[in-house]
């Protein structure tokens, strides 16, 4: 039998948008609590390719500046933008070094996404909220967040504090559409 805490644990788990954060700070031990749990996640040959860069504070305000700065982000967005950074905690972002000599690159993305999903089911059950946002602009700030050659970036995970009990379910499609027996 499979342990019902982490079923529960795991369907509780939700995508927390900024708009629901109160703009309280989270304790810098509680995001490296989050960090150790995405660093337990598995990865082909141990190779455990996800890298984080956080930002918070005053870097939190610089990243910003740097996204603005692109053309493509129009006013509005811009003013979007401004709301979800302020009303976060952290804003870290997902980066992944690439083996590509040892591993394909999917593996190195699934393991990471792996690390990810360790922060987000971390944050259930507690007034911490996140969620991933992959916009296109990432690419243009490979300098900015001073990515290597070998490395990418596959989003933000937005971190905050919220007042929310119990958000609401996104509805899954029928598991039995999505599996096959080979009995
Ligand atoms: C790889 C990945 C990328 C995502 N990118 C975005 C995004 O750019 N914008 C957004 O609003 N949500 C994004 N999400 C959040 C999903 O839309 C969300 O997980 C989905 O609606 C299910 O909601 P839930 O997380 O509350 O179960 C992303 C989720 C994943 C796993």
């Amino acid at each position: 039998m499979i342990d019902h805490n982490i079923s529960s644990i795991i369907q509780s788990r939700r995508s927390i948008y900024p708009s629901a954060f109160n703009g309280e700070m989270i304790e810098e031990d509680v995001i490296i609590q989050l960090l150790e749990n995405a660093n337990h996640a598995p990865s082909h040959k141990m190779t455990q390719p996800w890298r984080f860069k956080i930002f918070c504070n005053d870097s939190k305000n610089k990243l910003l500046d740097e996204i603005v700065k692109n053309k493509e982000v129009s006013e509005i967005k811009k003013k979007k933008l401004e709301i979800s950074f302020n009303k976060s905690s952290h804003i870290i972002c997902i980066c992944m070094k690439k083996n590509k000599d040892l591993l394909p690159e999917w593996e190195e993305i699934a393991a990471t996404s792996m690390a990810v999903q360790n922060i987000w089911i971390s944050c259930v059950n507690s007034n911490i909220g996140g969620y991933w946002s992959t916009p296109k602009y990432i690419n243009k700030l490979r300098t900015f967040l001073q990515l290597n050659q070998d490395e990418i970036c596959l989003g933000f995970f937005y971190l905050g504090v919220h007042n929310f009990k119990n958000e609401k379910t996104v509805r899954r499609g029928n598991l039995y559409e999505k599996i096959q027996w080979f009995r």
